[in-house]
């Protein structure tokens, strides 16, 4: 209805209006999932040319998606409506009720965005941060309020993928989890809660554990990457093979995830397999360089 379409979402403990640092293509897909769900929406990057491509990107995935009807034309209206873009990330995140951050995975830069954040924002505002693997334990002691702060971690592509994973530092307060669950469930999306924060959370280790085991296989010479990625689809009906998952991901991003891992663990094991730094030191990061595991014409 359009009163739906108009207002923000009940239900949402409070939480009118959202921020999103960074554009890129999580921060830009979890902006576009807030303002659909009816969150008056801030995207915010250092980079006018990557908000306009940003925005760009999603008026095709939103046109796409009125053509194909899975979501009305006045659906995706509103949510442009709501959706804004912007430089000035200090004046958008002092006006908004949750700030997310999906900046770059740099922890003295996260450090930095944190810290500002905190100085400028009411004590109030919910203060998350999409990554995986740097806990937020890591960001919190940058801040005043630690308490307001937490993982709120999406997968990619965010408008498609249902799971949204909540994540506390021993110091998050029962409140901000519970604003932040009651959030994450306006934006229609399923919570998974964890108790206490380990370096990629659930899904990322499950996932981890079943790359490690296809490089190997691969390394051993045991079948190829396009036949291990054929027994993940058939055999275990995921959607992707893991070989896929890493070109939708990026060779890049999976290389990044493990070398932070390394630095938190210093556990050998946690190292990017030498097959994905060959690929990511050839610089075929999978389908953004249109060349990783597969080749994207
Ligand atoms: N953005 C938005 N929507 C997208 C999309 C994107 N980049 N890619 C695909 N879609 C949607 C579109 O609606 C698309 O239909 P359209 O092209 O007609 O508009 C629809 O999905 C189907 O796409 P495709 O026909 O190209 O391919 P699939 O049917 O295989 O679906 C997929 C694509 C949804 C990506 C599906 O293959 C899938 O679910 N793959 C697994 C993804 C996954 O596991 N993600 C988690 C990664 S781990 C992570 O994110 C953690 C982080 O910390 C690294």
């Amino acid at each position: 209805s359009t009163t739906e379409e108009s207002t923000t979402p009940a239900d949402a403990a409070g939480i009118e209006t959202v921020t999103v640092v960074g554009a890129g293509t999580m921060g830009s897909q979890i902006a576009a999932v807030a303002a659909l769900a009816g969150f008056r929406t801030h995207l915010v990057d250092i980079a006018q040319e990557q908000l306009d491509a940003a925005a760009e990107q999603l008026r095709r995935r939103f046109d796409r998606d009125v053509e194909k009807g899975r979501r009305s034309r006045a659906q995706v209206s509103a949510a442009w409506e709501r959706l804004g873009t912007t430089t000035d990330r200090d004046a958008a995140a002092a006006a908004s009720d949750i700030v997310i951050e999906a900046a770059v995975e740099d922890l003295t830069i996260k450090r930095r965005i944190f810290s500002e954040l905190d100085a400028v924002c009411d004590p109030g505002t919910i203060l998350a941060t999409n990554s995986s693997n740097i806990v937020s334990s890591r960001v919190a002691d940058a801040v005043e309020h630690p308490e307001r702060v937490c993982n709120l971690h999406f997968f990619n592509p965010a408008l498609v993928m249902e799971c949204v994973e909540l994540v506390p530092h021993p110091q998050t307060s029962p409140e901000t989890m519970e604003r932040a669950a009651a959030f994450t469930r306006a934006l229609g999306k399923t919570l998974v809660t964890l108790r206490k924060e380990i370096p990629g959370f659930v899904a990322n280790r499950l996932l981890n554990a079943i790359r490690q085991e296809a490089l190997s296989l691969l390394d051993q010479g045991v079948a190829d990457f396009e036949d291990i990625d054929a027994a993940a689809r058939t055999a275990l009906r995921h959607p992707m093979g893991p070989f896929e998952l890493m070109d939708l991901v990026g060779v890049d991003v999976v290389h990044m995830i493990r070398q932070a891992e390394y630095e938190q663990t210093g556990d050998p094991e946690s190292l990017p397999h030498p097959m994905i730094t060959d690929l990511y030191e050839a610089g075929r990061y999978g389908r953004k360089s249109g060349r990783g595991w597969y080749s994207y014409p």
